[in-house]
């Protein structure tokens, strides 16, 4: 891959995606979002990867849908290019954990693409919101269902229904990001999280991942039967049995992602 609007690394296990439209404050058109479900897929199909953390700029993660390339459509034309899915609905298919880190603007469809990822780390200086109604819209890609799913409804209305932004601290308090670091420590955190991740058998990764999701799509019963299910199926795997008995045997155990 040799992406325009995207800068990528990788460290050890670890991929790194940077967002990368300075200009406009990585605001999100479609060479982008093509580029970065280009990139997840793959990112998913590598197998040297485990992890990956999806990154913006010090002044923005990234400031919303582009503006300038939204203007001029009309009804028909946004919903028969299936606006906003077709390259954004990537996110929701990995199954390889994905970590954002935010520092500077998270908006509109920036906050909606950090809410994707599985957690959010922020920088102290990173601000969040869901302005779209300042232009007019509501948010398109996911933030009506996701930011009250994290926030609650109160907060989710008040941020969605003024267009006001959060800064960091009450973004934690509120529950949307896991954590809020120094910003000259963000990208080093975000990667010793990423680097932590990925020392685990890579199946109980995927799999712990996938039982969480499933909390906010079924009733607590039916997600209870299928952790306990999917608990169960770890007790046929080799890691389950290397890291018990290493537990027991005071020493660090040797996964094999199997
Ligand atoms: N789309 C396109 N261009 C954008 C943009 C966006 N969402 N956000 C910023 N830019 C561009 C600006 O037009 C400007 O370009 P020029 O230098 O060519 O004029 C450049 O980025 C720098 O921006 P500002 O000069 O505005 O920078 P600032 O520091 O004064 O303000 C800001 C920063 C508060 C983030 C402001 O840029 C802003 O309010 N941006 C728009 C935020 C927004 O409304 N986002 C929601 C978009 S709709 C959406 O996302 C729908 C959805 O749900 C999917």
């Amino acid at each position: 891959m040799n992406p325009e609007n995207l800068l990528l690394e990788v460290h050890d296990q670890v991929a790194l995606i940077r967002l990368h439209r300075p200009k406009a404050l990585n605001a999100l058109n479609d060479a982008l979002m093509d580029e970065l479900g280009q990139a997840l897929a793959l990112y998913e199909a590598d197998d040297a990867i485990g992890c990956i953390v999806l990154t913006g700029s010090e002044k923005a993660f990234a400031a919303g849908a582009d503006i300038a390339a939204m203007a001029t459509k009309d009804y028909m034309q946004a919903y028969r290019e299936d606006f906003i899915t077709r390259n954004w609905e990537r996110m929701r298919s990995m199954r390889k954990p994905v970590i954002a880190a935010v520092a500077g603007y998270a908006l509109g469809g920036g906050c909606e693409l950090a809410m994707m990822c599985d957690f959010i780390i922020a920088a102290d200086d990173a601000r969040f919101g869901q302005p779209e109604i300042r232009i007019g819209i509501i948010p398109g890609a996911g933030g009506t269902q996701r930011l009250p799913r994290a926030v609650g409804k109160s907060k989710a209305m008040d941020l969605a229904l003024t267009g006001r932004m959060m800064d960091a601290a009450e973004a934690e308090r509120a529950g949307l990001v896991s954590r809020v670091v120094p910003a000259a420590r963000l990208l080093d955190e975000a990667l010793e999280a990423a680097r932590a991740i990925c020392a685990f058998p890579r199946q109980t990764v995927m799999l712990t991942k996938d039982c969480v999701n499933r909390a906010f799509e079924v009733p607590l019963a039916d997600g209870l039967m299928y952790e306990r299910r999917v608990f169960h199926s770890l007790f046929g795997t080799h890691d389950q049995r290397e890291g018990m008995a290493a537990f027991l045997e005071k020493r660090s155990p040797k996964f094999e992602n199997r």
